[in-house]
């Protein structure tokens, strides 16, 4: 089994979290690409989807599936989405596709997040994956020297604007051994929008394609 059939095989597990009549919050990234296009064989039996990005939004309409605003929507019983990397407290770092801040809000706005993944993606100690962060274009300098103060190396991602209109600064060599710590520093400093760990609300359930079929993980 390749990457992409392991990211596949945790989306199709997914499938089984959704009950009818629901409306499902919908994440974004090649392994929620897989969610999309199976949650297409049973579009009728769902009332509609909320999506964590246009350009998820743009995949779900595609599959004539609703997609719906999440103010009209209300609390959502379930959400699943990828993640970049997990630990086994279920703590994430999200944000590869730069889509963390409506990620983060969808999740929040969720009684059940049902994360799917390539096994590649659990980790012992978050920070390996370059940490995501959403900033405010005009906060960008400032907002490198707090980070390198922290003791990370803040890269511009280049070219790349997020729905909200905002940058990204992808945060290399942290060493995240204490993710809601480092999520609520982060979020504190004036200008950035969102940080990409996700441990304030972590994940309720990891499912992990591998070689040898999926897994699920419950937080420890
Ligand atoms: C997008 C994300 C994705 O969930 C994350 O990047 C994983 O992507 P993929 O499923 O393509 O490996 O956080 O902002």
């Amino acid at each position: 089994m390749n990457q992409d059939q392991m990211k596949k095989a945790a989306a199709e597990a997914a499938i089984a979290y959704v009950e009818p009549g629901m409306v499902v919050g919908v994440g974004t990234g090649s392994t929620a690409n897989h969610f999309i296009d199976l949650l297409a064989e049973i579009r009728d039996r769902i009332d509609g989807t909320v999506a964590s990005s246009e350009a998820s939004a743009q995949r779900l309409r595609g599959h004539g599936i609703q997609v719906m605003d999440l103010n009209a929507a209300g609390q959502l019983p379930l959400y699943v989405d990828g993640a970049d990397e997990s630990n086994r407290e279920l703590h994430l770092i999200k944000g590869g596709g730069g889509a963390l801040t409506r990620e983060k809000i969808v999740a929040a706005a969720s009684d059940r997040f049902v994360c799917i993944a390539d096994e590649s993606k659990l980790v012992d100690v978050l920070g390996a994956f370059p940490l995501p962060v959403e900033v405010i274009p005009m906060a960008r300098a400032y907002v490198v020297r707090e980070l390198v103060r922290l003791g990370g190396q803040p890269v511009l991602r280049e070219g790349f604007i997020t729905d909200n209109g905002n940058v990204i600064l992808d945060v290399h060599n942290l060493q995240i051994s204490d993710p809601t710590d480092m999520e609520r520093r982060i979020n504190q400093l004036a200008g950035v929008v969102t940080v990409g760990i996700f441990a304030q609300r972590p994940a309720d359930v990891l499912i992990l394609g591998g070689a040898d079929g999926v897994r699920k993980l419950e937080p420890r």
